[in-house]
């Protein structure tokens, strides 16, 4: 089941067939790919490190109303009811964690998002039914086993995964964002990682090559996969992430002169991620690093049902508990 699915190729039986299917996809790629507690490491594999959430991951967008049928309709995200609501921006909920779709030319990532989802065939029901609209853009999607790979209009890529054990609990929610990056760069990007920002970092070399995983909150991580592809310019697109040592990174970054923007209301940013040893650049990614005292740290967010339709409308289940 690899056959990608365009906007164009709109077919209302072969959804329903991928669906049920699905509903029978196996739990092994799942936790392969998502599994944050390294069990061998026996109670270091608790420690969760010094970054303890990823919140958000920042995209601009050009078309609210597209945006809408991708990340709400499609997605099955929840818009935040309380702020940016307005055409300017639309932040979208989805479990503990937002994306933040700003008004503005596309930003993409050279990479992909990776999500869990309560429910994949209920995804992939969702995706069928916004195909036809999202006609003439990058939108697509393919179902594989254990996961649901889907383009945005704009060419973001998301993962998405069932809801596991190796899931770090989580039952919807942004698990980790893969980044592509130059030959020879993780091994640097990990250290900075380890030492600047305090995060458990190690590498990783599987079938796809090598990579450097950053454990960045419960069941959340950073991956920087390197590859030999010719690398997109960087566009500006950020994450936002809470660190429990917040003037520890902050002096380091400072020292090195990597501060981008300077420290106010429980926050910083910085963008280049350099070798700790060498300076050498390595990669560019703004993050917004707050402490846990920003006002919104753990703001609890409006998850929404996206089961729930007028036709099976369930008196008071209205809210999904992620
Ligand atoms: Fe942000």
């Amino acid at each position: 089941m690899t056959k990608a699915h365009s906007a164009n190729a709109g077919n209302e039986e072969r959804v329903r067939r991928i669906a049920e299917t699905a509903t029978h996809l196996g739990g092994r790629e799942t936790l392969r790919r998502v599994e944050m507690v390294d069990r061998r490491r026996g109670p270091a594999g608790e420690d969760v490190g010094n970054v303890v959430e990823m919140e958000h991951v920042n995209l601009t967008v050009p078309d609210q109303g597209m945006a809408t049928l991708f990340y709400i309709s499609g997605l099955g995200g929840t818009r935040d009811p309380y702020l940016m609501v307005g055409t300017e921006n639309m932040w979208v909920n989805i479990g503990e964690q937002q994306f933040h779709l700003p008004t503005q030319v596309a930003q993409v990532i050279h990479g992909h998002v990776g999500l869990v989802v309560s429910d994949l065939a209920a995804l992939i029901q969702r995706l069928g039914d916004v195909q036809d609209r999202l006609a003439g853009t990058s939108f697509q999607w393919e179902a594989e086993d254990g996961l649901v790979k889907v383009t945005c209009p704009w060419g973001n890529q998301f993962r998405c995964y069932a809801s596991s054990q190796g899931s770090g609990g989580m039952t919807a929610g942004i698990s980790y964002v893969e980044f592509l990056v130059r030959p020879g760069t993780a091994d640097g990007i990990k250290e900075f990682y380890r030492r600047v920002l305090r995060a458990p970092a190690s590498m990783v070399r599987d079938e796809n090559g090598t990579a450097a995983r950053v454990l960045v909150g419960r069941g959340q991580a950073l991956i920087f996969r390197e590859t030999a592809e010719v690398l997109r310019p960087y566009d500006g697109h950020h994450i936002a992430v809470y660190v429990a040592d917040f003037s520890g990174p902050y002096r380091a970054l400072k020292r090195r002169g990597l501060i981008t923007e300077e420290f106010a209301n429980h926050q910083f940013r910085f963008q280049d991620i350099v070798n700790p040893k060498t300076g050498e650049k390595l990669f560019q990614l703004e993050h917004e690093v707050r402490s846990m005292r920003h006002p919104m740290y753990r703001r609890n967010l409006v998850n929404r049902d996206p089961a729930l339709s007028l036709g099976s409308y369930v008196r008071g289940r209205d809210a999904f508990a992620p």
